[in-house]
């Protein structure tokens, strides 16, 4: 497989892009700064299901609170970690409120619920995080999959 080069540099913020690699949809997300603040607020942190991934659910550069390179940009394979369904989008505001979730993915299925880094919510019957797929950035704007 050759690796995919993905332009960011018109993404705005708030917005997402899907690209398939090997067959599958990844998303990337331009984070806002709210959206930054709620993947590092604790109270959320604590409703974590499967925490900042323990699983090899990600890439040993993308085991942070942001889970990827560069904190703006969210990195992830689109295929819910329970019966492969594929998550919709609902950044903020849109997802917030829904009952206490913060928003980020929302599974069709089964009503998993995950945050912009593709952190699996307690109550989901997704067990583990969105994997995060090899990637780096040759530049600030571009993202190499693969
Ligand atoms: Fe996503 Fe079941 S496939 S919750």
């Amino acid at each position: 497989h050759l690796p995919v080069d993905v332009d960011i540099s018109a993404l705005p913020p708030g917005q997402q892009i899907v690209v398939t690699w090997q067959g599958k949809p990844v998303f990337i997300t331009h984070r806002t700064p709210e959206a930054l603040a709620v993947l590092q607020d604790a109270a959320q942190a604590a409703r974590l299901r499967d925490g900042p991934s323990h699983d090899n659910q990600q890439p040993p550069y993308a085991t942070n609170w942001h889970r990827s390179l560069d904190p703006r940009y969210g990195v992830v394979v689109g295929i819910c970690t329970h019966l492969g369904c594929v998550p919709a989008y609902k950044p903020l505001p849109e997802g917030k409120g829904e009952a206490g979730w913060p928003g980020g993915y929302a599974c069709p299925c089964h009503g998993s619920k995950f945050d912009l880094a593709g952190r699996v919510f307690r109550g989901a019957p997704a067990p583990y995080n969105l994997p995060v797929p090899p990637y780096s950035m040759p530049t600030p704007t571009v993202i190499r999959l693969g």
